[in-house]
């Protein structure tokens, strides 16, 4: 069965596929009304969220199925201790199809691993969520009108921005797309990304302090939240918050046909009176969202229904289970009774399983 927990598990003709039916979905919504129908979908919400949960519901809802499951983990039984794996168990004898969203990284791949259903990672902690990478896509899509040669500005939280590191594996895959990335220095991208990502892959990539000096160039600027839930000194969150703030001046040095993305919610990093410039593409990109789910959902049954597997073994075959531990204290094989696991990465290096961080 074929689940979406990293971006990697679909192809690169499997995700297009997704965003061309989405764009289909967007031309003919009546035809895709009852496609779902007699279908359970089971959002399991273990952390906050407006737009993934509910783009998910309204996503099933216009397909015609049904929507159950819990948007605060602390109603259900995980308040006395269930496990991500028993309530996977549960969850997949009652519903067609599990959208997890967690703090812990691995969680919803813990999840995949105990279900007998699909199940879609609605973000996990800091380090993964590919259906936001999908909206993405979409809104790259109709707004740009390809993947292929853009320039890419990644501006805020890159350490802790799942967003970004999700868009930027999907990227990996398209020739000529050039990455900036914007942020303070203890904000900067996580190592993985570059080691397994971005020079694998001969992405051209480059690391700066201002928006000033790249805004000429960028086809596409996306802005991230400085996310203060995942520091765990709150002094160095008050240090770096307001360090990038998109206004009116900032968006006049950039090009016309530029666009600005932001997965949302925004705090302040950008001023409402960018809003009404039409580059500013954020809210559109949030419906593109419930366009894109419905895709998903639908695929996802659809390939459920013919027994499609994954193009890998969920756990490689080759995976290295002793001798080795992970040092991410919010990786699932820190929070939970789960057995670690490592695999090689490009560069010969290991990675946890769960979470992709390096052990010690
Ligand atoms: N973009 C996003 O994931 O928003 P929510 O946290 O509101 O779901």
């Amino acid at each position: 069965m074929k689940h979406l927990i990293d971006p990697h598990d679909l192809s690169r003709k499997e995700i297009e596929d997704i965003v061309d039916l989405a764009l289909d979905i967007i031309a003919h919504r009546e035809m895709y009304s009852e496609v779902c129908k007699g279908k359970k979908l089971a959002t399991l919400f273990y952390e906050p969220s407006t737009r993934t949960r509910l783009s998910f519901t309204a996503a099933m809802m216009e397909l015609g199925g049904n929507v159950l499951g819990f948007s605060d983990a602390q109603s259900s039984s995980v308040s006395k201790g269930e496990t991500v794996a028993d309530t996977t168990k549960v969850i997949s004898c009652f519903a067609d199809i599990i959208a997890m969203r967690h703090y812990v990284e691995g969680a919803p791949f813990v999840s995949a691993l105990n279900s007998r259903v699909p199940v879609i990672n609605a973000g996990d902690g800091s380090h993964s969520h590919p259906t936001q990478t999908l909206t993405d896509l979409l809104t790259i899509k109709r707004e740009i009108g390809r993947f292929d040669h853009i320039t890419v500005g990644f501006c805020g939280d890159l350490r802790y921005g799942r967003t970004v590191h999700s868009l930027i594996k999907a990227l990996s895959r398209y020739e000529g797309v050039k990455v900036v990335l914007i942020s303070p220095d203890v904000l900067r991208i996580p190592d993985y990304m570059k080691k397994d990502v971005l020079e694998p892959n001969g992405m051209e990539y480059r690391e700066v302090n201002t928006l000033e000096e790249v805004m000429s160039e960028l086809d596409v600027l996306y802005m991230t939240r400085v996310q203060k839930e995942r520091f765990d000194d709150l002094d160095e969150y008050e240090r770096v918050k307001d360090a990038y703030i998109l206004d009116a001046a900032k968006m006049k040095l950039g090009r016309p046909e530029m666009r600005v993305l932001h997965p949302l919610p925004r705090v302040n990093e950008i001023t409402v009176e960018v809003d009404d410039d039409p580059r500013a593409a954020y809210f559109r990109q949030v419906e593109n969202g419930k366009f894109v789910r419905m895709a998903l959902i639908y695929i996802l049954l659809r390939w459920a229904e013919e027994g499609k597997n994954p193009d890998e073994p969920l756990v490689p075959e080759d995976v290295i289970r002793e001798g080795h531990t992970c040092n991410n204290p919010k990786c699932i094989c820190n929070t939970e009774n789960v057995p670690a696991g490592f695999r090689k990465a490009a560069d010969d290096t290991l990675r946890c399983i769960y979470c992709e961080h390096q052990p010690d």
